[in-house]
């Protein structure tokens, strides 16, 4: 069976990866060249740790990547049972994307998003089909993480929701029903958690103090400003603007210090520069 992914990002190279691995059929689309490059030179890079490591056999990777194409055009949606888009987080890009996949993807062609907390009822509604769109939204990093969050829209169709589900299982995910609410179920009670530890950074509290108390108290594999940088505080800063833009609420105010990081372009662990600093394999140097 065939699957497109839309967008060659984190999310998007971390999904084709995760299908692929599943036995699909992949094509990765993404209309930026260098995205295509960046997300083929990770992939192969991580590959290559697994090899190194013994989790991953040589035969096993050349038989992943022999099914995972990429292309930059919207017409190789053709053929797939399922297209999922997970394009940077901005409502007029989602749905420039939705438009063109509608256009190019079969007529009976699923069209999921990725989307961490945009409404589903309005990506769907540019397309003739808002009975198979609906949400499904990954983790970061997608082939390790084991939930997805499946997100109806108002007029999904439970034919729609059926297969989806069935198709998350089949690439070995976990789903929750979610509420089409900014920030789904994970992003609202994780995301201003992350948000409260960067005023904690700003007010003057060490960002390894932080992430010590939430993984030495609470167990959590990361810190909360670990994962900020790890995740992108660009992503990050996206989905809390949306639960306060959404809500209406002050209590999901974004906390200053993500923004002016951001315009200064330190985006986290994927430009070298977050609360922390990274080497170019990614690896924490101070
Ligand atoms: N992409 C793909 N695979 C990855 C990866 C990545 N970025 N990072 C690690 N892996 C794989 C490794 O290849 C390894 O696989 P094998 O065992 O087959 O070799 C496996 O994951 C474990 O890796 P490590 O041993 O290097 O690392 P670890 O045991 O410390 O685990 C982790 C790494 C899974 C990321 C762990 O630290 C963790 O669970 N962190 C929390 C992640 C989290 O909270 N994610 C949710 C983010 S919020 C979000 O995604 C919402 C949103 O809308 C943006």
């Amino acid at each position: 069976m065939k699957a497109a992914v839309v967008g060659a990002g984190l999310m998007g190279s971390g999904i084709a990866q995760t299908c692929a691995q599943a036995g699909f059929e992949v094509v990765n689309i993404d209309t930026f060249p260098s995205a295509i490059d960046k997300a083929k030179a990770n992939l192969e890079a991580l590959f290559a740790r697994k090899v190194t490591k013994g989790s991953m056999t040589e035969e096993k990777k050349e038989e992943i990547l022999g099914r995972l194409t990429y292309s930059g055009s919207f017409e190789d949606v053709k053929g797939a049972a399922i297209v999922i888009e997970a394009v940077p987080e901005k409502i007029e890009i989602k749905k420039d994307t939705f438009r063109k996949v509608d256009e190019a993807a079969d007529a009976d062609t699923l069209i999921v998003s990725n989307t961490s907390g945009l409404s589903i009822s309005e990506i769907a509604s540019v397309t003739n089909r808002p009975d198979k769109v609906m949400g499904v939204h990954f983790f970061y990093p997608a082939p390790v993480m084991k939930l997805v969050e499946l997100v109806r829209g108002l007029v999904t169709s439970n034919e729609t929701y059926e297969k989806v589900k069935e198709f998350a299982g089949q690439i070995g995910k976990t789903t929750v029903d979610a509420p089409e609410y900014p920030g789904f179920m994970v992003n609202r009670i994780l995301v201003p958690m992350q948000n409260e530890a960067a005023f904690m950074v700003m007010e003057g509290s060490r960002p390894e103090d932080v992430d010590n108390a939430m993984k030495l108290g609470c167990n959590h594999p990361m810190g909360p400003i670990e994962l900020t940088d790890f995740v992108g505080i660009d992503t990050m800063l996206a989905t809390m603007t949306g639960l306060y833009n959404g809500f209406h609420d002050s209590k999901y105010r974004p906390c200053p210090l993500l923004e002016t990081m951001v315009k200064a372009g330190h985006l986290g662990k994927k430009t070298g520069q977050g609360f922390y600093k990274y080497d170019e394999k990614g690896n924490k140097i101070s």
